[in-house]
């Protein structure tokens, strides 16, 4: 026992004097319950070592020398020490185990170095552990865990939350707060707490971020500017929402009494027509926000459409209007006659909104199929209505020889312009006779039916009245089979027949400016013909 005394003694006096270079510099670190490893920095060629003595603080732990172990009753089973390197282990550490550790190596070796010995990690805890926050609201979560902590880190889902200016982490990094919240910051959060020897992590804490509505939208199904009657509408309304958004519908600004995403108009009529528009409604933020409004009209489909004319019979010259009549909302009208579009003049115009087609006084050409087209958006319907314009009769003209033999046909046609159609009515000298056709016939003409046959041709609708006049010359004598001879006689005879049908030949030639009939081929009646022919033309000079 002397001996031990001497060399504690000894040991002591060279701990004091030598630097502390046989152990590492630590601190080494221990957990509760583990076991830590002193090594030193000498290797078996230095020994073998006359003694070594290991110490915590002021207590030994371990006297060595080659023919002895003490071990001090405390450490009795917990350490391990390996002779050859004069390294120790030390197990089953306590949190009393920290401190200060040395080895003296007899005669001249020293070590010195820190144990730190930490509890694991446990109890994680963030408070609080839940949150239901606004947007641009601020929040702050504060970790915490049994024993002494020393680093903190807080995750974002299963990022790193790094501090920014909306984000701060204090307190040596156990408190997160992040103010002007934003939806994008609704995670679950986690605080993960390290000391030296582990680790831990928290329960998630989930951050609820409330915000909106925003971006409200409204949608019609079909989606047209215009809708039938009758059709159906479904509109739906959506916006950015948390909670999701509640909505109400209203049109023109009044509030309807329907709710819900959804609004089904059925067999919507032009009556409803309006500005739709839906109200988002956030009950936790308590905002709301109203859509951009859509014009819902619904048009009756174009029908019955028809033109009616002023008058039943339309006569040139009369004033006359047709109507173009529809019904179904927002008409729109256009005309055409004969397939083209309408030549508007002085004479012909429409009124502003096209439906009434006004012919001042109207003429011949204005007859024609006319069309009225009537459009709404939804639909189209037309309508036809024909012009005819009665006129006449005009341009009487009758058509017949002026001279002919007796016993030869007369045939006298009587013409004329009309609508309708004229009917005649002919006369001879003045007094009405047998026919009420365009044409009179009579198969055997005698001198009698010489005179001044009269066409009078009157239009039953427009009541006017128009003649003609015809001078017709029955010849009696002047026969063909007549010789040389008899032609001398007859000549005279025959002139005064002439120069008295010549007056019907003025007539004839001023009212039809035709050329008087060819010469006959029988060369004995040339003669006669050319004389007869001369008188003709001196008298109509
Ligand atoms: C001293 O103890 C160590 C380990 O505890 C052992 O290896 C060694 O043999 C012992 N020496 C003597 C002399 O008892
Ligand atoms: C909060 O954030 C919003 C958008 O992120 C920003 O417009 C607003 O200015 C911020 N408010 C404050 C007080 O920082
Ligand atoms: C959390 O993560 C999201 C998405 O990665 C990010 O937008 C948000 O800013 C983060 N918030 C915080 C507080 O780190
Ligand atoms: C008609 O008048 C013409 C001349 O005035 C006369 O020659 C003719 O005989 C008359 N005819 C009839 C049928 O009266």
């Amino acid at each position: 026992m002397a001996n031990l005394k001497i060399f504690v003694l000894a040991v002591a006096l060279k701990g004091l004097t030598q630097a502390a270079g046989i152990l590492p510099d630590g601190p080494l670190n221990g957990s509760v319950g583990g076991s830590v490893m002193f090594t030193t920095s000498l290797t078996e060629a230095d020994g073998p070592f006359d003694g070594v003595t290991w110490s915590f603080g002021v207590s030994t732990i371990i006297q060595h020398t080659p023919t002895n172990n003490l071990t001090y009753p405390a450490y009795e089973g917990r350490i391990t020490f390996f002779p050859s390197t004069a390294s120790l282990e030390l197990k089953d550490l306590t949190l009393d185990d920290g401190g200060q550790y040395n080895v003296n190596v007899f005669p001249d070796r020293s070590g010195r170095t820190k144990l730190d010995v930490y509890a694991p990690v446990s109890s994680v805890t963030v408070t609080p552990q839940s949150s239901d926050l606004v947007e641009f609201s601020s929040f702050s979560l504060t970790c915490s865990s049994s024993g002494p902590s020393l680093s903190f880190i807080w995750m974002n889902s299963s990022s790193e939350v790094t501090s920014s200016d909306r984000v701060q982490i204090t307190d040596g990094g156990s408190t997160l707060t992040v103010v002007n919240v934003t939806r994008y910051d609704e995670q679950s959060y986690r605080c993960r707490v390290f000391n030296p020897v582990s680790e831990g992590i928290s329960d998630p804490v989930n951050i609820l971020v409330s915000y909106g509505p925003e971006n409200t939208k409204m949608s019609a199904s079909p989606s047209q500017e215009f809708y039938e009657e009758g059709s159906d509408i479904s509109l739906s309304c959506s916006a950015d929402s948390r909670p999701s958004a509640q909505f109400t519908w209203f049109v023109n600004g009044t509030k309807l009494p329907d709710s819900g995403p959804e609004l089904t108009l059925r067999n919507i009529q032009f009556s409803q027509r309006g500005d739709y528009s839906c109200q988002a409604f956030n009950s936790r933020t308590l905002t709301n926000e109203t859509s951009p409004s859509i014009l819902i009209s619904a048009l009756q489909k174009i029908s019955r459409v028809s033109i009616k004319a002023s008058t039943e019979q339309i006569i040139e010259g009369s004033s006359v209007t047709l109507t173009c009549e529809a019904s179904g909302s927002s008409p729109s009208r256009t005309w055409k006659k004969d397939g083209s579009d309408l030549n508007l003049s002085e004479n012909v115009t429409l009124s502003e909104d096209n439906t009434v087609l006004t012919f001042k006084a109207v003429k011949k050409e204005n007859s024609g199929e006319y069309v009225c087209l009537v459009r709404n958006p939804v639909s189209s319907s037309e309508a036809k209505f024909t012009i005819v314009v009665n006129y006449g009769p005009e341009n009487v003209q009758i058509e017949g020889k002026d001279l002919i033999n007796e016993n030869d046909q007369i045939k006298l046609i009587c013409s004329a312009e009309s609508t309708p159609s004229a009917t005649f009515t002919w006369r001879l000298n003045g007094s009405e006779i047998i026919g009420s056709s365009a044409e009179f016939l009579k198969e055997k003409a005698q001198s009698s039916d010489s005179g001044t046959y009269t066409c009078e041709a009157k239009n039953t609708v427009t009541e006017k009245q128009s003649t003609a006049e015809h001078e017709l010359h029955v010849r009696t004598g002047c026969s063909s089979g007549c010789s040389a001879g008899c032609i001398a006689r007859i000549i005279v005879g025959c002139l005064v027949v002439a120069a008295a049908s010549a007056g019907g030949f003025t007539v004839y030639k001023k009212r039809h400016n035709r050329e008087p009939e060819p010469p006959p081929q029988n060369t004995e009646e040339n003669d006669v013909y050319e004389e007869m022919s001369t008188v003709y033309q001196n008298v109509g000079k």
